[in-house]
């Protein structure tokens, strides 16, 4: 019977003996299974362990904060972050095919981390390149190591061929739970621990329209209350997700104060779920979703409009994009 500690003791020692006193990278995308994998590496290599984190600028609020203060306190791990946040506006200036959105988010999350995996590799500092790539994944793609395509982004499964990175992958034999189970043993913050799904293209996808800075601030501060509410109602564990969606392109005529005003509505899409294949809407209580609204329409000034998405999946995917 493998106990979380058992689990840890032995793939430190496996993570030992494949790096041996080499040195490696790792992408951290804020998420359960590249903190997990990271510190796991992290045990077993120390200061040989670089972790690099993208900052794309399509995080939610306090998500950078969670990875630079926390994780690193947690784990003690050599952490780069690159600001790309410029990069990733001008790349999506103009654009709002969702199809188009997730090509170009992609595409410069690899060209950004390929940079820092080559500076790394050139300085001698990486050969190995750490994935948090769980046993669901590893079926799933049919037992190789490529993943499915939904997550090609976040497991960076796209590095060009002549980097020729050896794979360390610490969760291939794990389930999401006994991930968590790890990631608690090895003392990381219930945020990043227990932190709902969340998609790799980030608020990038959740606003229908052009992606502006503007429309972020908007979009992340609405989600910042959201996500504040469901916690203080203790709904966390309730529900798969709650994806907080800006209508970017269209206009409601409101009256708030002494003036009408003419802003834009948001989304709230709380799903219950076992897999996110299928996924029911939640039946959130009114009066959580009340002070959600409420909270929303008076602290953030874009936004005259609280709408409640009840559609399941299917017909409706979970994102809007
Ligand atoms: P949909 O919208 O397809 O979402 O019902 C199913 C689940 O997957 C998440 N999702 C993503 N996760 N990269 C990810 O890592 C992505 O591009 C992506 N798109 C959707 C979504 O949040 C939900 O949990």
């Amino acid at each position: 019977q493998w106990t979380t500690a058992s689990i840890v003791d032995d793939q430190v020692a496996r993570i030992k003996a494949q790096i041996g006193d080499g040195h490696a990278i790792c992408a951290l995308s804020g998420g359960v299974d590249s903190a997990v994998a990271a510190a796991l590496v992290q045990q077993a290599i120390g200061e040989r362990l670089t972790c690099v984190f993208v900052d794309h600028g399509l995080l939610r609020a306090g998500e950078r904060a969670q990875v630079e203060r926390d994780f690193v306190a947690a784990t003690g791990v050599k952490l780069v972050t690159v600001d790309a946040r410029e990069r990733f506006l001008s790349a999506l200036a103009g654009i709002t095919d969702p199809e188009q959105k997730r090509k170009i988010i992609g595409r410069e999350f690899i060209r950004v981390f390929e940079q820092s995996a080559r500076d790394l590799k050139a300085t001698g500092d990486a050969e190995f390149l750490v994935q948090g790539t769980l046993y669901p994944d590893v079926v799933e793609s049919g037992g190789g190591t490529g993943t499915s395509n939904i997550k090609s982004h976040h497991n960076v499964g796209g590095l060009p061929e002549d980097l020729q990175f050896k794979l360390v992958e610490p969760l291939r034999l794990l389930f999401k739970d006994e991930v968590r189970r790890v990631g608690l043993e090895l003392g990381l913050p219930e945020t990043i621990v227990h932190r709902q799904p969340f998609p790799g293209p980030g608020l990038g996808i959740r606003i229908i329209g052009e992606v502006t800075a503007e429309r972020l601030e908007t979009l992340r501060a609405a989600d910042a209350i959201a996500r504040e509410e469901l916690t203080a109602a203790g709904l966390d564990s309730d529900i798969w997700q709650c994806p907080v969606v800006l209508l970017a392109d269209v206009r409601s005529v409101g009256v708030q104060g002494d003036g009408r005003t003419y802003g834009h509505p948001v989304v709230l899409r709380p799903v219950s779920s076992e897999d996110a294949m299928t996924a029911d809407w939640t039946r959130l209580p009114y009066d959580v979703l009340e002070r959600i609204s409420t909270r929303i329409t008076n602290e953030v000034s874009e936004v005259n409009r609280v709408v409640l998405d009840v559609t399941s999946k299917p017909p409706g995917t979970i994102e809007w994009e």
